[in-house]
């Protein structure tokens, strides 16, 4: 069924929020808005927000957000599809129309349900039966009570080739063949595939039963210690997450979500109160399965076993992510103490051990660089350009340029660090024929200024919209603080190349801050007035008297900022594209942008008024005696 964008904004447009969330949520009118306590997160004062001018719900307090669809799959629980169906019908207004072969499909699978689900409430029978009593001795053994077996939907397959079969009389042969409980094998009868077997339900993310993994009781026998359903119609194993059905509501309360190896670090977790853990089926994560936890959050925690297999399929997973990653989605990664999964851990140091180490992930960054520092000794010039080449080889695999050249900069930049640690400076030898001395007289540079037709620009970007605005102050506060560009020039050509009004001006700032002397920290000129800041911002690093640390600091996050507004748009831009061909994951990835878009208009007010307050405050307060000579020389 396609659910053309235009079809969804015309739902949108025909539902009012505010009396639909006000169904279930006391809401008071605030202005053009409503407000109310978060239906999301406990809270006594209310900073959860609807607007039906924009068709959002937003909460300040847990950053719930989204629209007349999000509330119905988030507030309400409902899959993606039924949400657009209960809303339709309310609006008046008609679904398109399904296409005939995808309702075959459907009808197809649903049966299968029928028998997945069936398979499931008999194995689950089987382990209360006499039969079982041997598997429920293991779960006993690995510490899992019967809360959690329940939980779990454990279940036991007798060892017998027929069992199922039996059991599962209303079903066709060829149903159950199809759904992966049967083997059909040239020449011979089926046979059930699961025998003598500790048995999981894999489900959807609907919670339907759609495989199952079956666990040997025995160590050290030569069977294989899981066994899991064949791909079928219902299972796709690059497509599932074990336990994503519970672990993706647990996720939005606690915006995490954790990606552990096993099916048994996902119970153990669980049983030992942290449910926002899933597991891929025991293959290496895939695009589709990265794609999957983004919608869920926007950095999962890749939880690994800390032996040399789990760090392999970690590092494999960070490096599948690299060609995908886009502004705002990453992974994190944590690595276990040597030999131990997180069952293990769990049982031996206790949940705090666990929580405090998935509470400081490693960045993919950080990991990458780790990684390809430890893969081999740096002995020679060799080995050092073998490192710089891997870690180059990782940047050209990121598909996002402006991710691509922050991450250049990075691994270059502790590349530099760790090849060529910094020497003791030599002391200054009078006689030495350094540069700025010529026959002995030094040769002050004049100061440096921008070129006339960066600086004419400037002045119209300042005086511009809001859209100009944050470039404009970002140039004019590195002009202030010259000793700053250099650290951002990659980000500012890059950011240049996006945008040809300002790349004039970056190039100009560049010259300038080039041919400035180290150590020289007098402001960039614009050649009129002394590199004047815009009239209306409010930027600490725009503002007399700021501390030079919290300056910079705020330069960067500038840059940053600025540099990440067309990537964020283009991300949009793109997922508003793929609405025809995957409306679901448009549509997650839509809410999701839009999120982040709220966020940085946010955090960009912050900064402007922030400082600006912070900055009133202070000069309205009489000056300590020694502040002066620190403002002083922060000034000029
Ligand atoms: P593990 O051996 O770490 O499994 O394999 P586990 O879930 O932690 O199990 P316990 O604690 O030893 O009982 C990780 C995952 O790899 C897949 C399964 O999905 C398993 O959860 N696997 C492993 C298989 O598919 N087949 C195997 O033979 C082994
Ligand atoms: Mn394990």
């Amino acid at each position: 069924m396609a659910l053309s964008p235009q079809w969804l904004d015309e739902l949108r447009a025909r539902i009012s929020l505010s009396s639909l969330i006000g169904r279930t949520v006391r809401l008071q009118k605030a202005g053009h808005e409503h407000k109310a306590c978060c239906p999301f997160h406990d809270e006594k004062s209310p900073s959860f927000t609807v607007s039906d001018q924009k068709g959002f719900y937003h909460c300040f307090g847990c950053g719930a957000h989204g629209d007349a669809i999000r509330w119905m799959t988030d507030q309400r629980g409902l899959p993606f599809i039924d949400a657009v169906k209960e809303l339709a019908s309310e609006a008046g207004l008609e679904m398109p129309a399904p296409d005939p072969q995808a309702m075959q499909a459907a009808e197809r699978r649903a049966g299968l349900h029928d028998v997945t689900q069936a398979a499931q409430e008999w194995f689950a029978a089987q382990l209360q039966s006499d039969a079982g009593s041997a598997a429920r001795e293991y779960l006993a053994g690995r510490g899992f009570d019967a809360h959690t077996a329940a939980r779990f939907g454990f279940g036991y397959a007798p060892a017998d080739r027929q069992a199922l079969q039996q059991a599962l009389g209303q079903f066709d042969e060829k149903e159950l063949i199809e759904a992966g409980l049967r083997v059909a094998v040239e020449g011979k009868p089926p046979y059930d595939r699961f025998r003598d077997r500790l048995m999981l339900p894999i489900q959807d993310q609907r919670g339907r039963v759609i495989g199952f993994g079956g666990r040997i009781l025995q160590s050290g026998s030569d069977a294989p210690k899981y066994l899991n359903s064949p791909d079928t119609p219902l299972f796709d194993k690059g497509r599932s997450l074990y336990n994503l059905h519970r672990a993706g509501p647990a996720s939005r309360q606690t915006g995490r979500m954790i990606v552990v190896e096993g099916y048994m670090d996902v119970v153990a977790l669980a049983a030992a109160g942290i449910e926002d853990a899933v597991a891929p089926m025991g293959t290496a994560v895939t695009e589709q399965q990265i794609e999957l936890l983004w919608r869920q959050v926007p950095r999962p925690i890749l939880c690994f076993d800390g032996d040399a297999a789990g760090q392999r399929a970690a590092m494999r997973a960070a490096t599948r992510a690299l060609p995908m990653l886009r502004p705002s989605h990453s992974l994190s990664i944590v690595t276990l103490p040597a030999g131990k999964d997180p069952d293990d851990l769990l049982k031996e140091k206790g949940r705090a051990a666990l929580e405090d180490l998935l509470a400081a992930p490693a960045s993919l960054l950080d990991m990458l660089w780790q990684h390809e520092r430890d893969a081999q000794p740096l002995h020679s010039p060799e080995d050092k350009a073998g490192l710089k080449a891997r870690l180059l080889a990782h940047v050209e695999a990121i598909g996002d340029t402006d991710i691509a050249a922050l991450y250049r900069r990075e691994l270059l930049e502790r590349f530099s660090a760790f090849a060529f640690p910094p020497r003791e400076r030599r002391p200054w030898v009078k006689n030495s024929s350094a540069a700025p001395f010529q026959r002995g007289v030094f040769r002050k540079a004049p100061d440096p200024v921008l070129s006339p037709e960066a600086s004419q620009r400037l002045r119209r970007m300042s005086e511009g919209g809001s859209r100009d605005g944050l470039a404009a102050a970002v140039i004019a506060g590195l002009m202030r603080h010259p000793a700053e560009v250099m650290r951002h020039a990659d980000a500012l050509s890059r950011y240049a190349a996006s945008d040809a009004r300002i790349a004039p001006v970056v190039d100009s700032l560049l010259d300038a801050a080039e041919a400035l002397e180290p150590g020289r920290t007098s402001p960039i000129s614009d050649g009129e007035s002394q590199a004047a800041p815009p009239e209306d911002t409010r930027f600490s690093f725009l503002v007399e008297g700021t501390e030079p640390q919290v300056a910079r600091e705020d330069l960067a996050e500038a840059v940053s900022l600025l540099v990440e507004r067309p990537a964020l748009e283009a991300a949009l831009a793109a997922a508003t594209a793929r609405f025809e061909t995957d409306p679901e994951g448009a549509f997650a990835e839509q809410q999701r942008l839009l999120k982040r878009k709220l966020a940085f208009e946010k955090r960009l007010g912050q900064m402007a008024s922030n400082r600006a307050a912070r900055v009133a405050q202070d000069n309205s307060e009489p000056v300590p005696a020694q502040g002066d000579a620190l403002t002083g020389q922060v000034t000029d």
